[in-house]
């Protein structure tokens, strides 16, 4: 009755962790280290557009987005990655309620499901890093894709290395996913590395898709973006898919608001699912997007405070559990060799004696039961708190150590 593909994804890592914790009493007051969930508070500018625009909640949204919201994102675009005024198009860019749907409903737009790997064929490549965000191999691995992860380790500073890719691989390639900073090690792809995924992505005629969900949120020196990359090559989009979120830069996770850009054949052929499919922005909610993008104090503001909390975590973990101060995002990388322990070990005397709730990094990962994963020694933890309570959290960490 259930598509088997379904049954076959990998479970989520939220799901397995609550089974993994499942009737065990934290050892302490909880603090929460799991989930990526921003707690600084919402820019209160939200509130306000929402109400000056209550009237519009009667309507329903257009897919391709308002032109107010349209015109915001490519003004932020533009002013962010240093983009020729009209290199990118209104038409161009798309909302996204949250770039998760997004990024799932890829799949769809993007792997030819028709072919099978029977009389020699053989069915299209869907390539991530691993570990990765799971919602890039949704809709691929449903639609039939062969999903290839390629290891995303400190030997290649915790990014894939497509380009090392064998051109039969690429060849087969119907998507690339990249996401630069990366979740959930933090890992930055420079300038000339997305130069080179876009010309690959070219040569090769697979999509890349850029996933920049955490681009506003660095340590010493703004990311690279893909379209600064497509810039530098002469302004097309071609087979290039970007995705961006309020999520993270804006404290906005509840909103549900994103963007997806670039190829405008491709954001033609996503609208058309799309409209079948995607609930669409609701037009409030698209006013304040707006009103986000055009305002950059809040994330500055932002940025400080992670900083701050990256700094409380440095002071306690420095030359502990391979700590590596992350050049993007929020997220830390733990190695456990160090205690003995898988990170799923870890995690569960984590929670069972000090109170802390962390993610074992292989439920990132598309093969969490093979045993020579190096994410089986992995912690993902997300600096969120107050940075009083991330210095007590990582106090409480450090001293759990066997
Ligand atoms: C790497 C990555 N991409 C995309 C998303 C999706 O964020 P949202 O759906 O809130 O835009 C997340 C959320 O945690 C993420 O970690």
């Amino acid at each position: 009755m259930i598509n088997p593909r379904l049954t076959a994804l990998p479970p989520y890592p939220f799901q397995r962790l609550a089974t993994l914790l499942d009737g065990v009493a934290p050892g302490a007051d909880p603090l929460m280290l799991s989930l990526g969930e921003p707690q600084h508070p919402t820019p209160p500018l939200v509130g306000a557009e929402l109400a000056r625009h209550a009237d519009l909640w009667r309507r329903y949204p257009p897919a391709a987005g308002a032109p107010r919201w349209k015109e915001a994102v490519v003004a932020w675009m533009t002013r962010r990655y240093a983009l020729p005024e009209g290199m990118v198009d209104p038409a161009q860019v798309i909302p996204a309620s949250g770039t998760r749907e997004a990024l799932y409903m890829m799949g769809h737009l993007l792997v030819d499901g028709t072919v099978t790997a029977s009389g020699g064929n053989r069915v299209p490549l869907a390539i991530m890093p691993d570990p990765f965000y799971l919602p890039y191999l949704g809709a691929s691995a449903m639609n039939g894709a062969e999903i290839l992860t390629i290891p995303a380790g400190p030997e290649t500073d915790f990014q894939p290395d497509i380009a090392a890719l064998p051109d039969e691989v690429l060849d087969r390639a119907a998507v690339v996913f990249m996401c630069s900073p990366g979740n959930p090690q933090g890992s930055l792809l420079s300038l000339d590395q997305w130069k080179a995924l876009v010309t690959l992505a070219r040569e090769r005629e697979f999509v890349l898709v850029a996933d920049e969900c955490y681009s506003e949120i660095y340590d010493a020196e703004a990311p690279s973006g893909v379209l600064e990359a497509c810039r530098d090559l002469g302004g097309s989009l071609k087979n290039v898919l970007v995705a961006n979120s309020l999520s993270k830069r804006s404290n906005a996770a509840g909103l549900r608001s994103g963007f997806i850009a670039g190829d405008p054949d491709l954001i033609a052929a996503f609208l058309r699912i799309r409209a079948y499919g995607a609930a669409g922005m609701p037009l409030p909610i698209q006013e304040a997007s707006a009103a986000l993008w055009e305002d950059e104090d809040h994330v500055i503001a932002n940025r400080i405070l992670y900083r701050e909390k990256i700094d409380a975590a440095e002071k306690h973990l420095s030359g502990h559990l391979g700590f590596r101060r992350p050049p993007g995002g929020f997220f830390l990388w733990l190695d456990t060799t160090e205690w003995g322990e898988t990170g799923e070990e870890a995690t569960l005397r984590l929670w069972r004696d000090r109170g802390l709730k962390v993610l074992p990094g292989v439920y990132m990962s598309a093969h969490p039961e093979d045993p020579n994963n190096p994410c089986r020694h992995r912690l993902r933890i997300a600096l969120l708190h107050d940075t009083l309570v991330v210095d007590r959290a990582m106090d409480r960490l450090i001293a759990s150590e066997k």
